[in-house]
């Protein structure tokens, strides 16, 4: 089978790899030639364990090559970004450029299938965007399958989980499952495109507002000075009841950003989604008000923020909310020194480096020196090192890590 894959990034490139090495004939199509020419170089443009090997082999028995323009193929798969714009709003720029990239390759025989993910409809309108450049084709197969690998663990998890795979028809629905059923070995689950591309947005929406009540509940209890680590720990011994744990806030590429595409879908009906994006937003603000009541008095106080990333032991910094947390209190201490501590990056992202009073620093460094300590991620690194905190010095622990 010959197939393009449209978008070599995170979900692109190794579902690209995972098709050649399964026997599929892949063209992968990138719009940036510098990752074109890496892929081509057997090189993987960003960190995810066991891609390299997999992308050598795939390169190796000839099944795989990159390009920056699609060619004919039997199926066309689209893994390229859907951000969202300033109000919320999603971006649907670049799944329309893929779609009139495609639209001179297709005949009535092609299979067209959408990885991104997306609110509902875009299938739809991805179709919609095809047959404004080709209105002569009449059969053309329209699908979704959303992706739910966890970074990380993306070459085990594209083989082995279940799939939705939703067909603006039910035929389109089975040429999908037949290409994924290439190489996937989880369920295939049909259904529609509408339900695929919801069913996606769901699943990080129900992550969260679980987390929403967990952080809202995290408010209350200090309000009231109860534990909430306590609270939830002794909640959780209710058989039905399992609540998540709070934390600074939420971040990442998917739980931050898509329930955004729900409430913008259908902004009456979404109250609750909406109020569990905003309580996860509010929390960095909230954080950064606790550590300015911890340093009130002092001069030039000095805080100890440790981990940067938006979950713990990676080094991942998209919508992290450590990593808004150090930019507001840069800016809210301007006098001040934030020290922050995060063993997985190399060096501080541009726009923290930028800043006058924000530096990098080890452990026991940044603790030795902090009037305030703030803990923002769970890394391992971080573990049982509580008493390394001089007595006396405020500590904020967000996670909880070193009070469970
Ligand atoms: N990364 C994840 O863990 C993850 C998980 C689930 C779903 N998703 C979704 O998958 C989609 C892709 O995400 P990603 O993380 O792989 O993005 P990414 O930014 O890593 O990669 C996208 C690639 O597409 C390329 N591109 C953009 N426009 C193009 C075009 N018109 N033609 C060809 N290439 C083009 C970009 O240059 C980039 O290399 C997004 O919708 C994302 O929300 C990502």
């Amino acid at each position: 089978m010959l197939v393009n894959v449209i978008g070599l990034g995170y979900i692109g490139l190794p579902t690209a790899v995972v098709l050649a090495e399964n026997g599929a004939q892949v063209r992968g199509v990138d719009v940036v030639e510098q990752v074109v020419d890496s892929v081509n170089a057997g090189q993987v443009p960003f960190v995810e364990p066991d891609l390299a090997g997999h992308l050598a082999k795939a390169l190796e028995c000839g099944r795989l090559t990159a390009a920056t323009k699609p060619a004919p193929a039997q199926a066309f798969v689209i893994a390229v970004p859907t951000p969202f714009l300033d109000d919320h709003s999603p971006d649907l720029s670049y799944v329309k450029a893929a779609a009139e990239s495609i639209a001179e390759y297709l005949d009535d025989d092609s299979l067209v299938v959408l990885e991104s993910t997306s609110p509902p409809g875009t299938t739809r309108r991805l179709a919609e965007w095809v047959a404004q450049r080709r209105p002569d084709l009449t059969g053309v197969a329209y699908a979704y399958c959303p992706e739910r690998v966890l970074p990380g663990k993306v070459m085990v998890e594209l083989v082995s989980n279940d799939r939705v795979i939703g067909g603006l028809t039910p035929d389109a629905a089975e040429r999908a499952a037949e290409l994924y059923g290439l190489f996937c070995t989880g369920q295939l689950l049909r259904t529609d495109a509408t339900t695929a591309e919801l069913c996606k947005l769901v699943e990080n929406s129900f992550r969260d507002v679980n987390i929403a009540f967990a952080n809202e509940l995290s408010l209350v209890s200090d309000d009231l000075g109860v534990d909430v680590w306590e609270l939830i720990e002794l909640a959780n011994h209710h058989p039905r009841v399992n609540i998540l744990q709070p934390g600074p806030g939420v971040g990442g590429h998917c739980i931050a950003v898509d329930p955004w595409f729900i409430v913008s879908a259908d902004p009456d009906n979404s109250p609750l989604i909406r109020t569990a994006r905003e309580v996860n937003d509010g929390k960095p603000k909230w954080v950064v008000g606790k550590v300015l009541d911890a340093v009130a008095g002092v001069d030039a106080p000095t805080v100890a923020a440790l981990g940067l990333s938006f979950k713990p032991n990676i080094d991942d910094i998209r919508e992290s909310p450590a990593r808004a947390i150090v930019k507001q209190l840069a800016e809210r201490l301007p006098h001040g020194k934030i020290l922050s501590v995060e063993p997985h990056l190399k060096a501080l992202p541009p726009d923290l480096a930028a800043l006058p009073n924000v530096a990098k620093c080890g452990f026991r460094d940044a603790v030795g020196q902090a009037d305030a300590v703030v803990l923002l991620v769970d890394h391992q690194a971080f573990a049982g090192r509580a008493a390394e905190v001089p007595a006396g010095v405020p500590v904020i622990d967000t996670r909880g890590q070193w009070i469970r």
